[in-house]
């Protein structure tokens, strides 16, 4: 169906007008003037002529059934016209009139929706400036009427943006292959256009501006696929607190939590650009660069300095530097002068002209060690801004006949600035910032990464026991309450194959301290008792119990606490717990995410989750290549690995314990939380035990019975 949106063969306007000024005319322009091949139909009761097209009255007059139908009559007008096109059985309307849920008009957009579902008519909109498509040559946009062709393909749910980027890619020479307006995303949304543009040969990089999603289970999942085929950049609004407040009114859907954004959009292999300007120089390199090959990368520079910037932007972009030092030396001996470096950066030294720069740059070209190359220059008189245009131009063509990407940084004064301005006209990769190259060089190369990357096998872990884990729950939910107890805790981490330290329950002084001396010194005493949820905040939890004696007071005592908390709370007896070794604590928390489903959250304890916020996030399910780079993915992650003579800790058995949880939850509909804080994970080879568990149940519509 989405294919007619890209391919109609003909279209109609409903709310075509005569005065220029009006929206209804600006498309009809648009569609009559981009060189559309199929059949356009203006129609408007008035009847008439438009810009010499024979204007329709009412859609019962058009012979042939519509394709796409493009609506550009006032809101409380678009479900009759919805109606007429039911008559027809038009395929996709693209409705642009704004005044739905964008302004709290929630009942008017639910209804054109669902009459539209029962008609069998996709929407796309409302709210939108259109959708061009260079497949069908067709600009059926109220947005600028001439728009480059070329291989980028656009989503945005903004509008203004969407139509200033028509204007901002032809002013940088990127082309496109279609650029489509979401708006409200009433029907179709990011999902339904990827799942399309993902085939279409078209299209090379699709670029995607996203305020919020509601669908974000469906989006991961085409995600993952897409990018495996081709490079999707994305700009998400909405990273302040502030800004995702901004978001989330305008476009009537709530954004997500970014950091959980960032994580599970890294996780797809999608490449989040900061700015458009970056996202924009990203598409321009990624669509007029040669794939890279390999990831070594050379930097030959005449100024130190900038080789510095470019090694520490190097750095912060994942751009690997060839380092084979003896070979860079016989390389470049000849060209660096006494004074150069033939280390990476290979320093020319302001000295160089445009000849031993050319033989530099040649020499890293023919070598097959290298596989890309950044090309930095800071004016000096040894060159004129001619002679460094035509250097550029010719190196570049070189590189990409023979298919090896490069990226030049220039840096110098008016004339230098006009070379630049003219390289780029030419599609030559000139940045006027170390950083801005360096990022494109990075993108290319997380690409070529996500190229040679083994697709992930489904993970299933047989060993854990889904019967038992469903009599827990289910037992739990007949008593109506929303979290498990202790001991049902213990009893689900047991029926995953999880360790946790040795417990039991006593009912009674006696009982506590025959488990005691069974379980062995020392020890920690936690209350049981539906009624509190928070033990150690209400006095309920007491460690390092040594003895009989101490834990006949720690009984007491706790009963006392508990009791001036809440009177008639229910005691239900003591639990009677192994006091761990202390390991590296970490943190392991699944949750339904409203956006993206089943989600899993790794940390590290303490400080470094409360204070630094230092967490991964991953949408479920995930494979065990997956969970490793959740870990790694933590700022403090080195300290897993041992420093300071600390050991390297038990990694694969933090592994073990992500995609144990990750299963349940997946697996276990009415369970909404598991949070595993603090895991204390040993000296690698000597695994992990799940001090504390907490396990909260789904909201009860959402629970299975
Ligand atoms: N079928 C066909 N034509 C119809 C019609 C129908 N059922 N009902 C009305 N029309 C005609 C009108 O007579 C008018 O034609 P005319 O100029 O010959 O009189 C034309 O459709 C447009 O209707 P009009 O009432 O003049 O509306 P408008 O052009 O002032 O505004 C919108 C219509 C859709 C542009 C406006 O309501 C709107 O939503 N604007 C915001 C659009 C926007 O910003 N979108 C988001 C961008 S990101």
């Amino acid at each position: 169906m989405i294919k007619y949106l890209f391919k109609p063969r003909s279209i109609a306007v409903i709310g075509a007008s005569k005065n220029p000024k009006k929206i209804g005319y600006k498309l009809l322009n648009n569609i009559l003037g981009s060189g559309y091949q199929g059949n356009t139909y203006p129609v408007n009761p008035k009847g008439g002529k438009i810009l010499g097209r024979k204007v329709i009255k009412s859609l019962d007059g058009i012979p042939e059934p519509i394709d796409v139908a493009v609506i550009a009559v006032p809101a409380a007008k678009v479900m009759v016209a919805l109606e007429n096109c039911a008559k027809n059985k038009v395929k996709i309307v693209s409705i642009i009139s704004s005044g739905f849920s964008e302004i709290g008009n929630l009942e008017a957009e639910r209804a054109i929706t669902r009459y539209a579902k029962e008609s069998g008519i996709r929407i796309l909109g409302p709210n939108i400036f259109g959708h061009y498509t260079a497949e069908a040559s067709l600009n059926a946009t109220f947005g600028p009427s001439l728009i480059q062709e070329g291989n980028v393909a656009i989503i945005t749910q903004s509008g203004a943006l969407g139509v200033a980027m028509i204007g901002k890619t032809s002013v940088q020479n990127i082309g496109l292959s279609a650029i489509v307006s979401v708006g409200n995303k009433a029907d179709i949304d990011e999902s339904d256009l990827l799942e399309y543009l993902i085939d279409s040969d078209r299209t090379k990089i699709i670029l995607i501006y996203v305020e919020g999603i509601q669908q974000g289970e469906r989006l991961v999942q085409i995600l993952k696929h897409a990018t495996m085929i081709k490079p999707i950049v994305m700009i998400k609004s909405g990273r302040s607190k502030r800004g995702a407040i901004a978001a989330a009114s305008h476009t009537g859907s709530l954004a997500g939590a970014d950091e959980v954004f960032d994580s599970i959009m890294r996780q797809c292999g999608v490449f989040r650009a900061e700015s458009v300007q970056d996202a924009l120089n990203w598409c321009k390199f990624l669509s007029t660069s040669p794939v890279a090959k390999g990831e070594n990368t050379l930097i030959v520079t005449n100024g130190g300095g900038v080789g510095v910037l470019a090694t520490d932007a190097s750095e912060k972009f994942g751009v690997k530097l060839y380092d084979d030092t003896s070979h860079l030396y016989e390389m470049f001996r000849s060209v660096t002068h006494g004074f150069g470096s033939t280390k990476n950066p290979v320093d020319l030294t302001g000295s160089a002209s445009a000849e031993e720069y050319m033989d530099a740059l040649n020499t890293a070209l023919i070598d097959d060690n290298i596989n890309s190359v950044i090309g930095l220059y800071c004016e000096t008189a040894m060159m004129t801004s001619k002679q460094l245009s035509i250097m550029v131009k010719k190196v570049y063509n070189r590189y990409k006949e023979q298919g090896k990407p490069i990226i030049f940084s220039i840096f110098g004064g008016e004339l230098t600035e006009k070379s630049i301005t003219d390289l780029n006209r030419e599609n030559v990769p000139v940045f006027r910032d170390v950083y801005e190259a360096v990022s494109c060089l990075g993108v290319l190369h997380k690409q070529f990464r996500a190229n040679i990357m083994e697709p992930e096998e489904d993970y299933l872990d047989d060993s854990i026991d889904f019967k038992r884990i469903y009599s827990i729950s289910k037992k739990v939910h007949k008593e109506g309450r929303h979290f498990l107890l202790a001991h049902e805790g213990h009893a689900l981490l047991k029926a995953a194959g999880l360790q946790g330290p040795r417990n039991e329950t006593a009912r009674s002084i006696s009982e506590a301290i025959k488990i005691a001396e069974k379980i062995g010194y020392p020890l920690v005493m936690k209350v049981v008792s539906r009624d509190i949820l928070h033990k150690s905040d209400v006095g309920g939890v007491l460690l390092n119990l040594e003895n009989q004696q101490e834990v006949m007071d720690a009984y007491q005592t706790i009963i006392h606490n508990c009791k001036t908390y809440k009177n008639n709370a229910r005691i239900d007896g003591m639990e009677i717990v192994e006091q761990v070794d202390t390991g590296m604590e970490v943190i392991i928390g699944g949750r339904r995410d409203k956006i993206f489903g089943p989600i899993i959250m790794f940390g590290l304890g303490g400080i470094y989750v409360e204070v630094m916020k230092d967490v991964s996030f991953r949408a479920l399910p995930i494979g065990r290549r997956e969970a490793r780079m959740m870990i790694k993915e933590i700022k403090s992650y080195p300290l897993l690995l041992g420093v300071r003579g600390e050991p390297r800790r038990d990694i694969e058995g933090i592994v073990d314990v992500i995609m144990k949880v990750g299963a349940i939850l997946q697996h276990s509909p009415d369970i909404s939380d598991i949070e595993i804080n603090p895991l204390m994970v040993y000296q690698q080879g000597q695994g992990v035990k799940a001090v504390d568990t907490r396990v909260l149940m789904a909201e009860k519509e959402k629970m299975i019975s």
